[in-house]
């Protein structure tokens, strides 16, 4: 019998799967995952799994729902296929931006997403910035929650012209934690641009709080969607005197208008990890510059599959 760990993955994020499993020196695991001819997702996972420790990947990327359902039904499929333990590798936790009611008769996503993979029969989550770190707490099972810092920090020391006089900024207040992480680090200041939101999906930017006149501002963000707050915070923080705009964002989401309004935006460089694939015409958007996590995450997978403590990763 095949025993040890064994890594899968649905349709996401292949590219980074691969990655993940040449960092492990290993390859991925055989599965098949398609669809009927109605669109209902097939399953069939090829490879023994009978005792073996497996880890599928499968962040919540666009389509959403579709790829939410791959990661339930491979799980599913593992469990009765007597797997010793299923870890769900989410690089990127979607539905997390619904993470409490803040309207009458609204949804708590990440809670029901939590439940969804928790039936599933999925034993552990291994995920990376979680728009909250609250989210921690909707599952009964163990989280592993990874930072994007060092992946980002590790860049960042390669380009003395962005630390040159660096701010880090917040685009918004919900996001003082996350910016002030990075802050500390650099042993740097901290600005917070204090957004309005009127609509879903939109926002408006009304101030800065903190001097950034001359200074390098590195805005942190955890997700860029359609890209409006953090092209309305580089315009009015360019609008404050900054020397230069930069980003470092977890999770490039971006839909919709993102690509132009960044191409339009006084943003230098967008900086992201590439826990989302990138589409063809971002690619081509020579503002972004993508990351691998794929280190990050082959080490917390071996440290998980080892019992060992994967705190040294949160640095
Ligand atoms: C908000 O709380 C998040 O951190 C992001 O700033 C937001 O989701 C980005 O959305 P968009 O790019 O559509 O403005």
């Amino acid at each position: 019998m095949e025993t040890g760990l064994i890594v899968f993955s649905g349709n996401a994020n292949r590219p980074l799967a691969e990655r993940i499993c040449d960092s492990l020196q290993t390859t991925l695991g055989s599965a098949s995952v398609s669809n009927f001819a109605d669109g209902e997702t097939r399953v069939e996972i090829g490879s023994n799994v009978r005792g073996r420790d497996v880890f599928i990947i499968q962040p919540t990327c666009a389509p959403a729902n579709h790829h939410i359902m791959e990661a339930l039904i491979m799980a599913d499929a593992c469990r009765r296929s007597s797997a010793q333990r299923i870890t769900l590798v989410v690089p990127y936790f979607g539905y997390a931006r619904q993470e409490r009611k803040n309207a009458p008769r609204t949804p708590i996503t990440a809670k029901l997403v939590a439940d969804l993979y928790e039936t599933s029969g999925i034993d552990r989550i291994l995920t990376l910035e979680l728009h909250t770190s609250a989210i921690q707490g909707f599952f009964n099972i163990p989280v592993d929650h990874l930072f994007a810092k060092p992946v980002f920090a590790n860049y960042l020391h390669s380009r003395p012209d962005i630390l040159l006089d660096l701010i880090i900024v917040s685009p918004d207040a919900g996001g003082v934690e996350r910016a002030r992480a990075l802050a500390k680090y650099f042993n740097c200041g901290l600005a917070i641009v204090d957004k309005r939101r009127e609509r879903p999906n939109e926002s408006t930017v009304m101030n800065v709080i903190g001097d950034v006149k001359g200074r390098n501002c590195l805005i942190v963000d955890d997700i860029c969607d359609t890209g409006g707050s953090l092209t309305k915070a580089a315009d009015t923080l360019a609008a404050n005197g900054a020397k230069g705009v930069y980003a470092v964002v977890s999770h490039p989401v971006l839909s919709g208008p993102a690509i132009s309004r960044i191409e339009a935006s006084a943003l230098r460089e967008f900086i992201c990890t590439d826990s989302i694939p990138l589409s063809a015409e971002a690619i081509k958007c020579s503002k972004i510059v993508q990351l691998s996590i794929s280190e990050l995450f082959a080490e917390a997978i071996r440290r998980i599959h080892n019992s060992d403590s994967i705190s040294s990763l949160f640095v």
